[in-house]
């Protein structure tokens, strides 16, 4: 029997960025079991004051997918991710966003559109202004990428959170983690594909569970934090565009293919509720579906998993749609050893320079780093 797979509405922004167009916001529904709460977008007064003049703000890094949690399952990366300044400017029109600078570790970061419309700190950037119903207030949006573009680590996802965090925090801090993630998702939406798994880790930290899109609604995941879980993140020098990578998607599944990869799913959301690092690795390394499509686009991607769980890794797979490849492991210098294994497969087998870097789970999200106050 086939099963019809995933397809997810495409979320479109508006070509305009004038405040004074309403927001609609999408269904949303929350359940008991969720961090965050309702859109108060309606019931915000008409137009918020800026509280400060000036915020700078940093997100992390994710991985999405972990294996067989296509598009539903995230979680963030401690230590890394992208950082955005956020300026009341006077020299902007009010209720307009203008991005003021670009900088960033990865040279084809100059290549990032400096239209907000086009550049996903941007959109979500103009989406939350939206939410606020700014009119009067013109801000301008430095941003510092310091991840890889296209490597799988949720780029994209990291700035647009980053700035979404700014601009509710620089009105005050009246939305909710929830209104941050439509707004961010919408970015997710016009320039990779409509998917929350990167940006609502990026939002929340922790691992995160996307139950539902339609209306939205998401499940943070507890790691217990007394056990050791590191991240081998070993990126080549290759690009994988998120939207191609998609596109090699199967839009039909077997139905032993969804039994197998549902019930892996269960036990990566078992493994890490209980902590237990061994069932986690397995589930994550067990996906039938999604990593079978994309590996052999991924030149050494075979050698390079089969190096980390040579070397003692638990387990491991594409982060995201890659070329970014993490296995886990609970010993910090296994983790470096099994990176140099990792690196090595990719130099022989896939001829790419590759780097590794071992790290630990963000469990914090999207936040503030200073601000400066307009009294
Ligand atoms: N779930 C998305 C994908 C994540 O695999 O296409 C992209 O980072």
């Amino acid at each position: 029997m086939a099963i019809r797979h995933y397809q997810p509405p495409f979320a479109s922004t508006s070509s305009s960025i004038s405040s004074t167009d309403l927001f609609k916001p999408p269904k949303l529904h929350l359940s008991s079991s969720v961090r965050c709460n309702i859109s108060v977008a309606s019931k915000l007064e008409p137009e918020p004051h800026p509280v400060f003049t000036s915020v700078k703000s940093f997100a992390p890094a994710t991985v999405a997918n972990l294996g067989p949690g296509f598009d539903f399952l995230g979680c963030a990366i401690d230590g890394i991710g992208d950082y955005v300044t956020l300026t009341v400017d006077p020299q902007v029109q009010p209720g307009r966003l203008s991005i003021a600078e670009i900088n960033g570790v990865d040279k084809s970061s100059k290549r990032l559109s400096r239209n907000p419309l086009w550049n996903c700190a941007g959109i979500a950037a103009i989406s939350v202004m939206k939410m606020l119903k700014i009119r009067s207030v013109g801000l301008s949006l430095s941003i510092n990428t310091c991840l890889p573009l296209r490597g799988g680590l949720g780029s994209s996802a990291a700035s647009a959170a980053a700035a979404a965090v700014a601009v509710n925090e620089i009105f005050g801090g009246k939305l909710q983690d929830s209104d941050l993630i439509l707004a961010g998702l919408e970015a997710e939406a016009k320039l990779s594909g409509y998917h929350a798994d990167n940006i609502a880790p990026a939002i929340m930290g922790g691992f995160v569970l996307i139950r539902s899109y339609d209306p939205l609604e998401l499940i943070s995941l507890k790691f217990p934090p007394e056990k050791n879980l590191f991240f081998v993140l070993v990126n080549p020098e290759f690009q994988a565009q998120t939207k191609k990578m998609r596109a090699v998607l199967p839009t039909e599944i077997t139905m032993s293919d969804h039994v197998w990869n549902c019930s892996q799913a269960a036990a990566l959301v078992a493994g890490v509720l209980q902590g237990d690092l061994v069932g986690f690795g397995k589930a994550l390394s067990s996906d039938r579906i999604v990593e079978p499509r994309r590996a052999p686009l991924l030149p050494g991607m075979e050698d390079v998993k089969k190096a980390a769980m040579e070397a003692g890794a638990y387990g491991c797979t594409i982060s995201g749609s890659g070329p970014t490849v993490v296995a886990v492991t609970d010993d910090e210098d296994r983790g470096r050893e099994i990176g140099e294994k990792m690196v090595e497969a990719f130099v022989e087998k896939g001829k790419l320079k590759a780097l590794a870097m071992v790290k630990k789970l963000d469990r914090v999200g999207a936040r503030v780093i200073s601000r400066i106050s307009s009294q």
